[in-house]
């Protein structure tokens, strides 16, 4: 059992079957967040003026520590999180790799030089040395669907670019966290510049985004607190990573078996609990009957179980996600959805579910259900497929499955979403890709080399020669 501290003010935390307890966390008051981000803030110029490369150094041995802890953080994203552990290894092993592509990059960032006789008028004697300079404390807030990759995706690009960084982990998710940050701490980082917050969103929330100190926020989870975080956060910088309702367009002339192959895995991977899952398929009549056979088939290979199973279908988070998913169920259902395969619960692991027949009129249709459940919409043009797409409140990513790639990046290029997939299904990696979300999926870019711009700024010098 993982014990953080030994304060009176704890919270303690079960594994997501409810079974075991597998730690307590702090919950720090208002007093207690001031004070760190007190110290975050004075430390920072400091670790701004140490040398790029030695700042580098530390993301790699911050890489190098997390591989040597690797079992240990798995086994508690699984449990934590109730994630399949060859999953939780997977995501640690893929922040390793992040963080070094991080480190490099930040030593790549050479900031740009402007030639004053490229504007009309100008002069040669006018030069612009552009540096880029950190915006000074960072707010990082992570979901629990990745506790440790979503948190290095905003620690280590803060870092290399010589932001000092508050964390704020998401509570079922917390242990995953810290020990990725007593990592960091093994490299010998000067503590002051990487914070670590725990508490009660309700206690603290408020007062950490709405702080004088805090210079920019990082933050991924719900569109409805991404939307309450942009209301209140005063004149600084916001990236926001939020929900999504990803479609996968299924054309004609696709190939069916690639189509429901990567369908599943996106629907599904992690029991749907992925910003980026595909939530919904558009599906031309004409192939329907054909795609939804093959979907099914491929459903009934995934495993479902306990994360110690290593189970691609687990419990979800807690049971209040569960009943919302059993209420998008049930809502379709009634109102006359096909249920194809699934709709079973036991508590609050739900089998994977495949609803035909979806309707607009369906809650399942535009809702996003963060969990097992996949509709088929069957639509009968490129036009319905392109208007249901965009009529939704978000615009994270599409999959097109088409054999015709001139015709995918016509209708790609009508959608209203931050990144289109060619056949294949919609995901965030390879990590150094930009990652986008319009309407209520987002704000500002991710990816590496967008990270790191966006927690800096350009400092402009000019010559005047
Ligand atoms: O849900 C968060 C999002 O970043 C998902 O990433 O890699 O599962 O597409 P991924």
């Amino acid at each position: 059992m993982i014990s953080i501290t030994a304060f009176t003010n704890e919270k303690e935390v079960y594994s997501v079957t409810g079974e075991e307890q597998i730690g307590t966390i702090r919950l720090m008051d208002q007093e207690e967040v001031e004070n760190v981000i007190n110290e975050a803030k004075e430390a920072q110029p400091y670790w701004y003026s140490i040398d790029l490369y030695k700042r580098a150094e530390f993301l790699h041995e911050w890489a190098d520590q997390l591989l040597e802890n690797q079992e240990k953080i798995a086994a508690t994203i699984s449990k934590e999180v109730g994630k399949g552990i060859t999953s939780a290894n997977k995501e640690v092993v893929r922040t390793v790799d992040l963080i070094r592509y991080i480190a490099e990059e930040g030593c790549r960032m050479h900031g740009e030089l402007m030639k004053g006789d490229s504007f009309k008028g100008g002069s040669t004697s006018k030069i612009a040395m552009i540096d880029q300079e950190p915006l000074g404390v960072i707010l990082a807030i992570s979901p629990f669907n990745y506790p440790v990759n979503l948190a290095a995706s905003k620690i280590a690009p803060a870092l290399i670019s010589g932001n000092a960084v508050v964390f704020k982990p998401a509570s079922q998710g917390t242990l995953s966290g810290l020990l990725m940050i007593e990592a960091l701490l093994e490299t010998g980082i000067p503590p002051e510049i990487v914070q670590t917050v725990t508490g009660k969103g309700s206690e603290i929330g408020d007062f950490l985004v709405t702080h004088p100190k805090i210079d920019m926020i990082t933050f991924t989870g719900s569109s409805a607190t991404g939307q309450a975080i942009s209301l209140k956060s005063k004149m600084i910088p916001l990236v926001l990573e939020l929900g999504g309702k990803d479609p996968a367009i299924v054309l004609k002339d696709a190939d069916l078996d690639l189509a429901a192959k990567q369908i599943v895995s996106g629907a599904f991977s992690y029991s749907g609990q992925r910003c980026t899952a595909i939530k919904r398929v558009f599906v031309h009549d004409e192939v329907a009957d054909d795609l939804v056979k093959v979907i099914k088939e491929n459903i009934d290979q995934l495993s479902i179980g306990l994360p110690e199973e290593d189970a691609t279908i687990t419990p979800l988070i807690d049971t209040k996600a569960a009943n919302f998913v059993e209420e998008l169920i049930d809502d379709a259902i009634r109102k006359g959805a096909t249920p194809i395969v699934g709709n079973k619960r036991e508590g609050n692991l739900l089998h994977p579910t495949l609803l035909d027949n979806v309707t607009s009129d369906m809650r399942i249709a535009w809702e996003e259900p963060f969990g097992p459940v996949l509709p088929i919409l069957r639509l009968n043009s490129e036009e319905e497929m392109i208007e249901y797409t965009n009529d939704s409140e978000y615009g994270l990513q599409a999959s097109i499955f088409t054999k015709d790639v001139q015709k995918a990046i016509l209708l790609g290029s009508k959608l209203n979403v931050g990144s289109v997939q060619l056949n294949a299904k919609t995901e965030r990696g390879p990590d150094h890709f930009p990652f986008i979300g319009t309407k209520k999926s987002g704000l500002g870019a991710q990816g590496v080399r967008r990270s790191i711009e966006s927690m800096t700024r350009d400092k402009v010098f000019v010559l005047n020669l």
